[in-house]
């Protein structure tokens, strides 16, 4: 599976052809200034919470793209009213069979407002699986005993968690989700945007060379296999 980096959370995967894109905050990260928003292609946009660092940018490209927005419904309809008709509103522990595959919410111990204030429903993060392979995109979230219920439905064969602390897990915390969740491959987010979530990079990946996972730190713009 191909994946993009595109800085902090904001993720671009090509699941067999179609293009997914996860939380989308690029034009306003300093780090991700060789990203040109206009050049990322999405058929879908998935929002895992409202918090301006995960939502920037999505209004520009669904509107430019077309992509069909999923996210919950608060979200979802935050944007409805900003014309992004094209969503399809979910909730904590749904599920729904898209053409690609399947997206499960899950649950993600944060907040959520929308960037002007107002109610951003509840964070979550998203399970995605078709017959052949499985990812766990987290959100912003705390290590959190939930997490134990995701390789009942799918082991994922690939996580994608937010490792920088202060927000969100720290290192050892990720370490921990990827042990509960039964998975060993992990790419990390959410980490060096800001001055409270700076880490160690190598540090960070001995933590979990050392037991026995793997921990990769994408560099912004790059795009890797996984
Ligand atoms: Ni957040
Ligand atoms: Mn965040």
């Amino acid at each position: 599976m191909q994946c993009t980096f595109y800085g902090h959370s904001a993720f671009g995967l090509n699941w067999n052809g179609t293009k997914l894109l996860f939380d989308p905050f690029i034009s306003p990260n300093e780090a991700a200034k060789d990203v040109n928003i206009n050049t990322i292609d999405a058929d879908y946009i998935l929002l895992s919470h409202g918090h301006a660092d995960h939502v920037a940018d999505a209004e520009a490209i669904a509107k430019r793209t077309g992509a069909t927005l999923v996210s919950n419904f608060e979200v979802v309809n935050w944007f409805a009213e900003k014309g992004i008709s094209k969503n399809h509103p979910m909730n904590t522990g749904g599920s729904w069979t898209f053409p690609f595959g399947t997206v499960k919410c899950v649950h993600a111990v944060h907040s959520s407002a929308m960037p002007d204030g107002s109610y951003g429903g509840n964070p979550m993060g998203f399970v995605i699986h078709d017959n052949n392979q499985c990812i766990y995109f987290a959100g912003d979230t705390a290590l959190t005993m939930d997490m134990q219920l995701i390789p009942l439905y799918r082991k994922p064969d690939v996580c994608i968690l937010p490792v920088g602390g202060n927000f969100t897990m720290d290192i050892a915390d990720a370490a921990r989700a990827a042990e509960m969740v039964q998975c060993k491959k992990v790419v990390g987010v959410h980490f060096d945007t800001f001055g409270y979530i700076k880490i160690d990079h190598q540090k960070a990946k001995t933590y979990f060379a050392d037991r026995g996972m793997e921990l990769i730190l994408p560099a912004i713009g790059e795009t890797i296999n996984i």
